[in-house]
Formats: structure tokens, C-alpha cells, sequence
């Protein structure tokens, strides 16, 4: 619920600024109050009366509004806030917002105030892709920005890919988990999830049946309690939560770049099926066939993410989660596992083919920490994320 919070909504210039007038009705059903503002360009796309009939306020749309600046100027406008919403975010917009310009009144309202600022990109798959978007990310990312989106998918403009601006249900949920109350407010958790590919050559790779879906789950139940999540995940089946940051790799040494650069933070779960091996040295053109001659591979072992970050002498999360694949003597592997890795708790679980956990869409899991294990009962992955993330907030409560 968002009752009593007052969300200042920008409406930037893109296709996507339709679905900006369903967010408004969503955020309004969960009791938040919506000042709307529309961005000269926004106003191509979708009507001020559209927008101001379903906020219930008159819309923003002009700096130079002398009356409103007499009794409300544009400082007061963004500052009375408790979250700024750019949705759609154009490539315009965040360059502005990353340069710091305050040409018009949405980007003078982004720049005059210190409130937290929640964009929802969206843009062509190009424009997303250029190294010019991506460098203004990245600042906006540094300034503390959130991110929520883009999606893949079919764009307007006839085209595939990354840039379409998340669904008005995606920004509620990371609305909801930067401003709801939950434990886990203001906590940092890292999670990795699904498989990892490891590259022979460049069509072929080797990889494992992880669905992503255990670290899917958990990643939403992390959000939905108020975390900042960093999500870094493999090549899942499983859509990545919303509400979270997404960082896509494919093998285990991009899992471990993207690890140590979300890091400091206060829990580590690492649910993601990391290769332990990865083909030593990967062709750079494809492998061809030789008159029945067979290919040998050699291999070289990945470095253990989960190890090294319980391992840390400075720096170390308070909190670090690891999971056990088994398949014979759960409990004995897993504690060892638990000890020879060094992290705080061992989520075990038994991926013999016949329990139909790995690719299934429950789990009968034990925690296994250094004061003994708890047997959980079989039931959905949702379920034992929800389970394990409470934990994980009573824990993290205990150790402040
Ligand atoms: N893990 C990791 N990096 C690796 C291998 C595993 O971070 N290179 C993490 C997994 O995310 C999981 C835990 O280690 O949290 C255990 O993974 P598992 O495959 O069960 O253990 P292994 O170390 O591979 O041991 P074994 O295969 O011998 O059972």
C-alpha cells in the first residue's frame, strides 16, 4: 500500500506515455496521491486532460506559471514529494537529468530537489543501446537514480529488443519497494540466480537445467520487504523480478565482475548455478567437423563466487546465503559445503530427478546454519523465498 505517500509524476515525451495514465489509476487505487507533470513532448502523446481527469489535480506543464509560482513554485512543487517518477524516461530526459540541466520545468524539478527519483526508461532498442544512453545510466545510477526497465520486447517503432518502458504493474512493485516500510528498508541485498553458459566457441556453450525461478523468487520476495536488490542472473527461463536492478551476464567470470561490483552490501544470497567449469581455452571461430576426428575439450575451474565473497577480510556482507544442489546425502554434503565455503547459512536441497524441484515450481529445502538445520516442509519456490527473506530481515535486524 502507498497510503499517504505523494508520488510527483513526470511524463516525458514517448509512445509509452499511454501507459503512464494506467500507473496514474494504479498508484491512486493504492491510496498514493498523484501530482502530475507533463513534459511539453509528453503532451504530444497523451492530453493534459487525460491526465489531470485521472489524478483528480490539475497538471503541471510550464515553469513560467507565475500564478502557481506565487503560491507554489516549482521548488516546492518537487521538494513536497516523497518520490519523483519519470515515466516514460526518454533518452532526453536522462540526458538532461545526467547533465544537470533545468531547461523546462520537469528537469528544474529533477534538479531543485534531493527526493529519491524512480525512472522508468524508455526509448528505441538503438537509443537504449548507445553508448551515450548507457554512459548517462550509469551517472544517473551513481547519483543514486533508480532504474526500473526497460523490458524486452516488440517496440512501437517496429523494432526488437531492450527499451520498452516497464508495465504500470512493474513500476508500482519498485515503487512500492523503495518507499514501503518493510524490514528491509534501506538494507542492500545481492542476489544471484539462474544458470551460467560457458562459452566453447561462439555458437556452442555448455550450461546447466537452473531455471532462474528459486532466484527469481527470492529476488521479489527481497523487494517486496523493502530492499535495494541488486539481481545479477545467468541466461534464467524465469523474467527477472521487478523492483529490482538487473544485471544480465552470461558465464561464471561475468558473474563474479558483476558481483564484486554491487558490493558492499548487507546480504549476499547466492542462488544461481554457477559452472564450476569453464572450456580453458574458447575458440574464437566455430569448431568445425574433421573427417570423424571427435574434439577434445580441456577445462579449468571457475573461480567460487560464493567462497570468495564469504571469504572477504574487509568488506564481508553481514549476512552470506549460499544454496546446495545435491542429489545423495543432502545434510552431510550440504554442511560441509557450509563450512568449506565459509557462508552463514547452506539453503539444501535435493535435485535428484525424481523430486522435480530443478525446472519444478516447488522446493523442499533445509537450512542449514553453524547452530544446526531446519527442515522445511515441501512447498512453492515462492513460498521459501517469502520464508528465507524474513529470516533474512530478522537476521539483519539482529546485527545492527
Ligand atoms: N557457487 C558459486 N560459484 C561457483 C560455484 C558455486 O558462487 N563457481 C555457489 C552457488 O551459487 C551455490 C553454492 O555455491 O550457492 C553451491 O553450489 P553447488 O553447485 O551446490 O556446489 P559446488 O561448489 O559446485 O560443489 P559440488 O558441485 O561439488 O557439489
Amino acid at each position: 500500500m502507498l497510503s499517504s505517500k505523494h508520488i510527483l509524476l513526470i511524463i516525458g515525451g514517448g509512445i509509452a506515455a499511454y501507459k503512464s495514465l494506467d500507473l496514474i489509476r494504479r498508484l491512486r487505487e493504492r491510496g498514493a496521491t498523484v501530482t502530475p507533470v507533463l513534459t511539453r513532448a509528453g503532451g504530444e502523446f497523451v492530453t493534459p486532460l487525460s491526465v489531470s481527469a485521472l489524478a483528480g489535480v490539475e497538471v503541471h506543464q510550464d515553469l513560467f506559471d507565475l500564478t502557481k509560482e506565487a503560491d507554489m513554485g516549482h521548488i516546492q512543487l518537487s521538494r513536497s514529494a516523497d518520490l519523483l517518477v519519470v515515466a516514460p524516461g526518454t533518452a532526453d530526459l536522462m540526458a538532461k537529468m545526467a547533465q544537470g540541466r533545468a531547461d523546462d520545468l520537469a528537469s528544474t524539478l529533477l534538479l531543485a530537489t534531493d527526493t529519491p527519483v524512480l525512472v522508468a526508461p524508455s526509448m528505441n532498442v538503438r537509443m537504449w543501446d548507445h553508448p551515450a544512453t548507457q554512459r548517462n545510466i550509469a551517472t544517473l545510477k551513481a547519483d543514486g537514480v533508480a532504474i526500473v526497465g526497460p523490458n524486452d520486447g516488440d517496440m512501437a517503432c517496429g523494432e526488437y529488443g531492450p527499451g520498452r518502458m516497464a508495465e504500470p504493474l512493474e513500476i508500482v512493485a519498485a515503487i512500492e519497494a523503495k518507499m514501503g516500510d518493510g524490514p528491509l528498508k534501506g538494507k542492500r541485498v545481492l542476489v544471484t540466480s539462474g544458470p551460467t553458459h560457458e562459452p566453447i566457441d561462439p555458437v556452442r556453450y555448455i550450461a546447466n537445467r537452473s531455471s532462474g525461478a528459486q532466484g527469481t523468487a527470492i529476488g521479489a520476495a527481497l523487494a517486496a520487504l523493502g530492499a535495494e536488490v541488486v539481481f545479477v542472473t545467468g541466461p534464467a527461463d524465469a523474467p527477472p523480478p521487478s523492483g529490482v536492478e538487473v544485471v544480465k551476464v552470461q558465464s561464471a567470470a561475468e558473474m563474479l565482475a558483476a558481483v564484486e561490483a554491487a558490493l558492499p552490501v548487507d546480504a549476499g544470497i547466492f542462488a544461481a548455478a554457477v559452472a564450476d567449469w569453464r572450456v580453458a581455452s574458447e575458440s574464437g571461430s566455430k569448431i568445425k567437423k574433421q573427417d570423424g576426428k571427435l574434439p577434445t575439450l580441456e577445462f579449468a575451474e571457475n573461480a567460487d563466487i560464493l567462497a570468495k565473497v564469504s571469504q572477504m577480510k574487509t568488506g564481508r556482507p553481514s549476512l552470506v546465503v549460499g544454496f546446495a544442489a545435491e542429489t545423495d546425502d543432502v545434510i552431510t554434503n550440504a554442511t560441509a559445503k557450509r563450512k568449506r565455503k565459509g557462508c552463514d547459512w547452506i539453503v539444501a536441497n535435493d535435485v535428484s530427478p525424481e523430486t522435480g524441484i530443478m525446472g519444478g515450481s516447488e522446493n523442499d529445502v533445509m537450512l542449514i546454519s553453524e547452530t544446526g538445520s531446519e527442515d522445511w516442509p515441501r512447498m512453492s519456490k515462492e513460498a521459501v523465498a517469502e520464508r528465507l527473506a524474513l529470516k533474512i530481515a530478522e537476521e539483519l535486524a539482529d546485527a545492527d
